[in-house]
């Protein structure tokens, strides 16, 4: 064979795989291809949603243990009105301490989300209050510096009679360091 024909034969040659390769991109993907060695495409383990023989309820998907949370997230077990309030106030306990930082992020909380209303220094002249919303009463007077850490918790949580609710504008850390301020507002901070 001379070198011509060798280069000639190697052009065509090249040319016939280019042709194939090209027909096999050009599959039909609604149909399955044949399966060679079955790679990771099919998986052993079971389905999201797929029945299990496993358990005796057949579910998959296994319901969470009973009285068990979520990582890192806190319940928050109480509903509307007084009457939980008071109850939230027995049970919960403020888990932060009146260091600089927390007073510092409940005070900036303070001024953003609860200062409008109950004003600056906490005695209920806010700035809606000059335009016509009802005062809110004293943060400073004895009724709300007795009122236990988780009642205000649940003030803001759930909100109180005319004081709606906060839950979803202040995290969970941010209303205990709010009320940490409160307290120093007060005057009743150790
Ligand atoms: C929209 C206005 C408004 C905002 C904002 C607001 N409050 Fe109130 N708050 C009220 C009103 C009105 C009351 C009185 C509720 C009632 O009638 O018992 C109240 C009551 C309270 C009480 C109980 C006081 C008492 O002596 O009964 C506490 C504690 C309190 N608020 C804390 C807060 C904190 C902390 C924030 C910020 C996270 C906040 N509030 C934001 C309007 C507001």
């Amino acid at each position: 064979m001379t070198a011509r024909n060798l280069l000639v034969s190697l052009m065509i040659f090249w040319c016939l795989l280019f042709l194939l390769l090209q027909h096999g991109c050009e599959r039909d993907l609604s149909v399955r291809t044949p399966e060679f060695l079955m790679d990771m495409n099919t998986s052993a383990a079971y389905q999201s949603q797929e029945s299990n023989p496993v358990f005796d309820d057949g579910r998959n998907l296994r319901l969470p243990v009973p009285g068990t949370i979520v990582r890192g997230f806190m319940p928050f077990p109480y509903g509307d009105g007084l009457e939980e309030a008071k109850r939230a106030g027995q049970e919960l306990v403020n888990p932060f301490k009146p260091d600089p930082a927390n007073l510092e992020r409940g005070a900036r909380n303070f001024k953003i989300y609860c200062a409008v209303c109950h004003g600056e220094g906490g005695k209920g002249d806010g700035t809606v209050t000059k335009r016509g919303v009802p005062p809110p009463p004293s943060l400073l007077l004895e009724n709300a510096k007795k009122m236990p850490d988780g009642e205000i918790y649940h003030a803001i949580t759930l909100g109180r009679n005319n004081m709606p609710s906060h839950g979803a504008q202040i995290g969970r850390d941010d209303r205990w360091k709010t009320i940490l301020y409160v307290r120093k507002l007060q005057g009743v901070l150790k």
